[in-house]
């Protein structure tokens, strides 16, 4: 990743403004408030968060922290082998867990390279987006030798964030004044699957982007980044792009799109973006909580009435996942599907 190549190059309303800048950022949660006898406190911070920002960070969220430590440790030592080893775990069309260095958002290139496995080893998930294709694959993960302990460390994490994702899906019910448990079930042969994002110092930050403008498509991104910075998060309020602070020890969070069809948009998917600068890597350690493949996502019944009918047409989790994520070997000529193609107008 030298010089930057024209595939980097981000059309100029969707380039970053590097001049840094002082606002109010998302919200910080502290999650120790579960333990205390007034929960119903700590829901509605979460609801007013999935409402007014779709983001937020929390602290105290039961990640043990010296593992938080570990996997950035271990993210680090994978990324700074040489290529030729990483290349060993290539994902590709047909194994599309393991190393990748082209990612695509919106067809331009990201400023970045990425390890991904499953939680759930084998996963499954449609062969094609078509519908009339029933074909189901089987996914299953690739691990390096080297370094030593990469997967054991990979694995010890994300069983621990899988625990917190189960916790923050019961908060979100709950702020829905839905049942604790009344998502659960949709996540019994989840398709979760965990990243670890490396992004070099780039020659031309104002140019390209380590991610370009997106929106998660699971229900839930849980997120540990180092003290580099450069998450910025769509402000619903007026549509600034929001620095997120990297905070010691604290977990980003995000409601995906799954999560906006299943509330019936009272939460919303927010848009957001890696900028990248031309001094220091980053490390970023996303989770992407994916629901089963067989689940139809739509809004949920308790959620809607007369006065407020479903706003989108139930879709397939899995087919939609695999047409959305079509475009990331190569550019498309076209845009990837969205969940507002299933909008109901
Ligand atoms: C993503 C993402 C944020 C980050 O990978 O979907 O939004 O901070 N990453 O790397
Ligand atoms: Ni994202």
């Amino acid at each position: 990743m030298g010089e930057v190549d024209q595939a980097f190059i981000q059309s100029i309303e969707h380039r970053a403004n590097l001049d840094t800048i002082e606002i109010e950022g998302i919200p910080l949660i502290d999650l120790s408030l579960s333990h205390t006898t007034d929960i119903n406190l700590l829901v509605s911070e979460i609801g007013n968060a999935c409402k007014n920002w779709g983001f937020f960070q929390v602290i105290n969220h039961g990640v043990p922290l010296e593992l938080l430590e570990k996997i950035k440790v271990a993210a680090k030592a994978f990324f700074d082998q040489p290529v030729e080893e990483k290349r060993k775990v290539k994902r590709d069309e047909v194994n599309a867990m393991g190393y990748h260095e082209s990612e695509h958002t919106k067809n331009v290139r990201d400023w970045k390279e990425v390890f991904d496995f499953l939680i759930k080893d084998p996963s499954f998930l449609p062969a094609s987006p078509e519908t009339e294709d029933d074909e189901i694959r089987t996914l299953s993960n690739q691990w390096p030798e080297t370094p030593p302990q990469f997967r054991e460390v990979c694995q010890t994490y994300a069983r621990e964030v899988e625990k917190l994702g189960y916790k923050l899906l019961e908060l979100i019910s709950l702020s829905l004044g839905l049942p604790s448990n009344r998502l659960n079930g949709y996540f019994e042969d989840h398709t979760t699957m965990m990243r670890l994002n490396h992004y070099p110092p780039c020659p031309c930050p104002e140019l390209a982007l380590g991610v370009g403008r997106h929106k998660d498509a699971g229900a839930l991104t849980i997120v540990a980044q180092d003290d580099v910075g450069g998450l910025q998060v769509r402000r619903k309020s007026d549509e600034v792009w929001v620095p997120v602070k990297p905070t010691p020890n604290a977990l980003v969070i995000n409601v995906g799109d799954t999560i906006q069809v299943w509330s019936n948009e009272a939460y919303e998917s927010v848009e957001h973006r890696v900028v990248v600068n031309s001094e220091r890597e980053r490390f970023s350690i996303p989770v992407f909580f994916f629901p089963s493949h067989y689940v139809m996502v739509k809004p949920l019944e308790e959620l809607v009435n007369e006065g407020n009918p479903p706003k989108y047409k139930p879709y397939n989790f899995g087919k939609f996942f695999v047409a959305r994520n079509r475009s990331d070997y190569k550019k498309l000529e076209v845009q990837n599907i969205q969940i507002s193609y299933f909008k109901i107008i």
